[in-house]
């Protein structure tokens, strides 16, 4: 088939290629971030390959099925990108890659949780200059605490069991409760969760019940000085609520691996320019906010697993045989 990816980087060319056995398909790259702008770049390929901040809405997905692609092949699992319900009316198929490396993201929600906690990053920027000083890098021992995790799907499972292993008490919230979880993990109401853990992290998928799941009124009900973690998706956290509350004091640290409007931002080299989100800006300003640009899948693992199953998505539709991890419109 011939597909055109779209958002490539050099280590999507990489795995892609490689994963590519036989050269059985004819991958074109793309620097360009899928947009209404950009989608006639894929002008007669049968397949397009898009990642997180690419735009699959009906405007785009509508190009795109005029110009003869009928398979949207993500290389994330996440699909709350993709106007699922243009796409069943265009007939176009739209498959995923369901689990690449949860290890990756909860392994990385546990770095950002470590980082904050003992602010190594200031440390670091510190010590390079000579400054030995330990006021402001004054840290809490993990065991005893209690961690909050919203979601318990495979990432929220691997990170709960991390934080166990360090002897933290785990509260989860979830409508389906993970029957794996059961050894060590406690189900409670959210308004339980959020009014006794120390640390909260967001592993939920993005759905109109999640959007800024966590606002001023969810921040209301946590413990003073909380630290917060998403590695999930951006708009789970209402970002300006999160900004008065770090004023405040309300929230003591907080891990960011994805931002609401990281869409403008994440995955390009914008250091040679002036970034105009002042949201963003500011939430770079606060000593005790780590933020990452959506790195937490970024492992040789998860890579090789994105591009395998990618390619055995188009396989498995251009033959009809095998596995297709399509998305399924929920109603
Ligand atoms: P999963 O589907 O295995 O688990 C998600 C869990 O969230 C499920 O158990 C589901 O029941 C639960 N959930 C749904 N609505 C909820 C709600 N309102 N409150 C609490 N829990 C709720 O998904 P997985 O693989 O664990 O991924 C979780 C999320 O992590 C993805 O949806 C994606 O947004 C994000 N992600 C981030 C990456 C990164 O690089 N930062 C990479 C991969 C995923």
């Amino acid at each position: 088939m011939r597909i055109a990816v779209f958002s490539a980087k050099p280590y999507d060319r990489t795995f892609l290629t490689c994963a590519n056995t036989a050269e059985r398909h004819f991958l074109s790259f793309f620097d360009a971030r899928l947009t209404v702008e950009t989608a006639t770049l894929a002008q007669g390929f049968d397949g397009v390959c898009a990642f997180v901040n690419d735009c699959l809405d009906e405007a785009v997905l509508q190009q795109l099925h005029d110009g003869g692609t009928t398979l949207i092949a993500l290389r994330s699992a996440g699909f709350n990108h993709v106007d699922l319900a243009a796409a069943e009316r265009l007939g176009m198929t739209v498959a995923r890659v369901p689990a690449y490396s949860p290890h990756a993201v909860a392994e990385h929600a546990v770095a950002l949780v470590l980082s904050l906690n003992r602010m190594t990053y200031r440390a670091y920027n510190r010590v390079r200059e000579g400054n030995f000083a330990l006021d402001g890098l004054l840290g809490f021992d993990l065991h005893g605490k209690t961690v909050g995790v919203i979601g318990t799907g495979q990432i929220g499972l691997i990170f709960a069991s991390i934080m166990h292993g360090f002897g933290c008490r785990i509260l989860a919230s979830d409508p389906f409760p993970n029957p794996q979880a059961a050894p060590f993990v406690k189900y409670v109401p959210l308004e339980t969760l959020y009014a006794q853990s120390d640390i909260i992290s967001l592993h939920c998928p993005l759905t109109p019940d999640t959007n800024h799941l966590i606002d001023a009124d969810a921040i209301a009900q946590m413990k003073q000085g909380v630290m917060l973690i998403n590695t999930g998706r951006g708009r789970v956290v209402d970002t300006q609520a999160v900004i008065a509350s770090l004023k405040s004091g309300k929230i003591g640290r907080l891990g960011l691996d994805v931002y609401e409007e990281e869409e403008q931002l994440f995955f390009e080299d914008l250091s040679h320019g002036v970034i105009d989100d002042d949201q963003f800006m500011r939430l770079t300003t606060f000593h005790n906010v780590l933020i990452t640009g959506h790195q937490a899948f970024f492992t040789t693992e998860a890579l090789t697993n994105i591009a395998e199953t990618t390619l055995a998505n188009i396989d498995a539709f251009e033959s009809g045989e095998g596995e297709i991890h399509t998305v399924e419109i929920t109603r």
